[in-house]
């Protein structure tokens, strides 16, 4: 089964996050405007067939109750948690995430997207995002590192198997915006601030054991099976903001398991029991963050019956 555009390939420059509530509008309105979205992103890749126009669209686990009889096993809300750092939750019911490498047609597919229904929705988030220099995020370490990068092993990661039945070729996804403190951020030295990620600023190369810190970012992100094997997750985040005001990270990730998801989070947020947290998160804080389920292309039509 096919995955949705975005999922697979490395990321394009640009992206835009829609996360909305339907509110006022019906399931039957939104399958229509989908309708319309995604023939004006057809008609957009044929216009401009280099500029990498891909999306996703996935729902929170209320509404694909709504669209759907069954839910894939494992979809779940997400929990908050309330650690040496507290992390907020806020469910919705889409999220729409849209790549180019233009900036211009994120925006004009974001507009297609809320034309006509921008009064009966409630947006929770618009979140316009760049890639930052060679692939940075604002603190100013490279980001996607340890991603996989091969096409096979970002399937692996993130596409449920054919074990899924019908579910095969969707993933589960996580989002979450964080707003960074860069002020406090750029008053470390370089090496207090390596010692918070867990890999060097220039070349990302990952600190030794015996100087990484076991509160260093990768140091609580790197989850593993009973036989050692790390369990991956396949990340699309992008930084965001103007050159006042907010400014920081749209995290996003795909993957074949919200587990992988639940036990990172308890790392970082000091739930999981071992006394640590994340050092990172005296500089970046959670704002929101909902799980999500974006099903196959096959899938995807049937759901919202677009052969009607
Ligand atoms: C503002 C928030 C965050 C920032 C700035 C950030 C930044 C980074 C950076 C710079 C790296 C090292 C390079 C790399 O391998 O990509 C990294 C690794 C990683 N991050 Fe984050 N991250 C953030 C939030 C999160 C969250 C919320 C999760 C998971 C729920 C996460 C999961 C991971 C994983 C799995 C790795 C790779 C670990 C490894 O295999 O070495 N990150 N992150």
């Amino acid at each position: 089964m096919t995955a949705q555009s975005v999922i697979l390939p490395l990321p394009s420059d640009h992206a835009r996050f829609l996360v909305v509530r339907l509110n006022q509008l019906s399931l039957h309105d939104l399958k229509k405007q989908l309708e319309k979205f995604f023939s004006e992103r057809d008609r957009l890749i044929t216009q401009h067939p280099n500029e990498q126009i891909k999306t996703a669209v996935a729902f929170g686990p209320d509404l694909w109750s709504q669209l759907h009889s069954t839910a894939p096993a494992g979809f779940k809300q997400l929990d908050p948690q309330a650690g040496a750092f507290n992390m907020p939750v806020q469910p919705a019911d889409v999220l729409i995430h849209i790549a180019s490498q233009r900036t211009d047609i994120c925006f004009s597919l974001s507009q297609t997207f809320f034309n006509g229904i921008q009064d009966k929705v409630e947006v929770l988030d618009e979140r316009a995002c760049f890639r930052y220099l060679d692939g940075r995020d604002l603190t100013g370490f490279i980001d996607g590192t340890e991603n996989p990068q091969f096409s096979d092993d970002r399937e692996e990661t993130a596409l449920l198997g054919a074990e899924a039945g019908e579910f095969a070729g969707g993933s589960f996804v996580f989002a979450q915006r964080y707003v960074h403190d860069l002020d406090k951020w750029r008053r470390l030295k370089v090496d207090a601030q390596e010692q918070v990620i867990g890999r060097t600023k220039l070349e990302s190369i990952e600190l030794d054991d015996d100087v990484k810190p076991e509160n260093a970012h990768i140091a609580r992100t790197v989850v593993e099976d009973e036989e050692g094997e790390e369990l991956e997750i396949l990340r699309h985040s992008l930084p965001y903001g103007d050159g006042h005001g907010d400014q920081g990270l749209f995290f996003i990730a795909y993957t074949k398991d919200l587990t992988r998801i639940d036990r990172m989070l308890q790392r970082m947020f000091g739930t999981s029991g071992d006394g640590i947290h994340d050092r990172l998160l005296h500089f970046v804080t959670a704002v929101d963050g909902a799980y999500y389920f974006a099903p196959s292309e096959h899938l995807l039509e049937q759901v919202l019956d677009l052969d009607d």
